[in-house]
């Protein structure tokens, strides 16, 4: 039963969209199961850059099946512009399909994330101001419209009967106006159902049957771990799980479908939006890091957070997710520095702390415990030859880095990834998966 998860071990934006697409070439399926248009995932091929945001990172390749899981919250403007965006480079997206069990993100509840996000004053989440909290929200209250809805006018008149009222009440106790117009949304709604209704299906079945055949099937994450709404820096979080337990419910496949899962790592840390994060550097390194990395946000523009790797949020995530391997990626944005921090425990108010507390309020006095690491130089990096030679080729201090991560993770590396380019890639998987 050959199935692949992706996952972000740390804030997100850790290169899954790279990695995603990179083994995506032995995929059949490549679905997606959490999150929405807040993604960002950047891919290279060649000299084309192409970034998505709803879009399994699997549409890029010909002949993958991509799926939309009833987990995403799926915004149908975005969609269309993204889907516009693909033909544009000469991909057709019929490869596409979406759940008919996925939640719609409407007009208002991008207006409302806006809205809450003000009301939150200098406690704000810095939210991508895609509608994700708040769609989420109207998910779990059972007051959303789901996108096989968009196909039956009448159940979806009802359905925004019930649910106005309770927007209109909202929309008063925030002080804003949402321009609830009953007949417009309902036309808009039909006419996106119309464009959507050869993707949509239930895609359950659909995986569930491409597992049991055999096929490669991929499971992509969106944001990160440390985002997840259970176990990330809570409040400071997106609004679904992004770990591989969201994968069950967010592809409707059971625990027993997820075979190997990958933690997407930057070989440091970025973090973009409000919310505790230890090892941030707030110096001339944090901005090397943010300029080399080239380290703003694929979503917002936002100039993202940087500093050193934090080992104390890749354990959390290992153990959460069982990851059975690293993927490390931009390890080439850290070449020619003389050294390099790794963290490796926190301590927190006289007291040494291996496992990720719950409480950003004591994440607030953590103080990061480092051990220190030799660099290297970019000169001694090629890239030529690293392709041509492999992880022999790496510099030394490098491999110690890598090395470094492997003990204090206590999984296998599989992948190194050393620049944007598929090519820039190392794999060193025990083949179980791919070729
Ligand atoms: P995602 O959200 O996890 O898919 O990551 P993003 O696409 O938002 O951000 C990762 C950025 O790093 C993108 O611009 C990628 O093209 C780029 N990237 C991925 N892997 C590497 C790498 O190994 N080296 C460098 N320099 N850039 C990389
Ligand atoms: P990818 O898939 C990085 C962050 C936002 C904010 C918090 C909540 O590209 O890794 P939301 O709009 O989800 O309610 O915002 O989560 N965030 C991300 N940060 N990468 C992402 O996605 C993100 N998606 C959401 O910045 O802090
Ligand atoms: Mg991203």
């Amino acid at each position: 039963m050959p199935t692949l998860a992706v996952i972000g071990s740390q804030w997100g934006d850790e290169g899954k969209g790279k990695i995603t697409d990179y083994l995506a070439e032995d995929a059949d399926l490549v679905v997606r199961f959490q999150g929405g248009a807040n993604a960002g995932h950047t891919i290279k091929v060649g000299n084309e850059v192409i970034a998505l945001h709803l879009l399994p990172s699997g549409i890029i390749r010909e002949g993958v099946l991509s799926v939309i899981g009833n987990g995403l919250v799926v915004d149908l403007e975005q969609l269309k512009n993204e889907l516009a965006m693909l033909r544009k480079t000469g991909r057709s997206g019929e490869m596409l399909r979406i759940s008919d069990r996925a939640n719609v993100v409407l007009p208002y509840h991008r207006l409302l994330d806006g809205a809450e996000e003000r009301a939150r004053g200098n406690k704000g989440v810095g939210t991508t101001g895609r509608g994700i909290g708040p769609c989420y929200a109207d998910k779990v209250a059972r007051a959303g419209i789901r996108m096989g809805d968009l196909l039956d006018e009448v159940y979806l008149w009802e359905r925004l009967d019930t649910i106005f009222p309770q927007k209109e009440r909202l929309a008063q106790s925030l002080g804003i106006k949402l321009d609830l117009e009953k007949a417009s949304l309902l036309r808009t709604l039909l006419e996106y159902g119309n464009l959507y209704r050869p993707y949509i299906t239930d895609t359950s079945v659909l995986v569930n049957r491409a597992i049991q055949e055999g096929k490669k099937v991929m499971f992509e994450g969106a944001q990160g771990t440390m985002l997840d709404i259970d176990h990330g820096t809570y409040p400071y979080v997106t609004s679904s799980n992004c770990t591989a337990a969201g994968i069950c419910n967010g592809a409707g496949v059971p625990p027993s479908a997820v075979e190997e899962v990958i933690g997407v790592t930057k070989a440091y840390t970025t973090r973009v939006g409000a919310g505790p994060f230890v090892t941030e550097l707030h110096d001339a390194m944090g901005l090397h890091l943010q300029n080399v990395g080239g380290e703003f946000g694929t979503t917002t523009g936002r100039p993202r957070r940087c500093g050193w790797l934090d080992m104390v949020v890749v354990r959390h995530a290992i153990r959460l997710s069982g990851m059975t391997s690293l993927a490390v990626t931009k390890l080439d944005v850290l070449s020619d520095l003389p050294t390099l921090k790794v963290c490796v425990a926190y301590e927190i108010d006289g007291q040494i702390v291996e496992d990720f507390p719950a409480s950003v309020f004591r994440l607030a006095r953590a103080k990061p415990i480092y051990e220190e690491l030799e660099g290297w130089t970019a000169a001694s990096s090629k890239p030529a030859d690293i392709i041509r030679k492999g992880y022999a080729a790496l510099p030394k201090n490098m491999r110690k880095y890598l090395d470094f991560i492997t003990t204090s993770s206590g999984i296998p590396i599989g992948i190194v990834s050393f620049g944007k380019g598929r090519e820039e890639t190392i794999d060193l998987r025990r083949r179980t998966w791919s070729r």
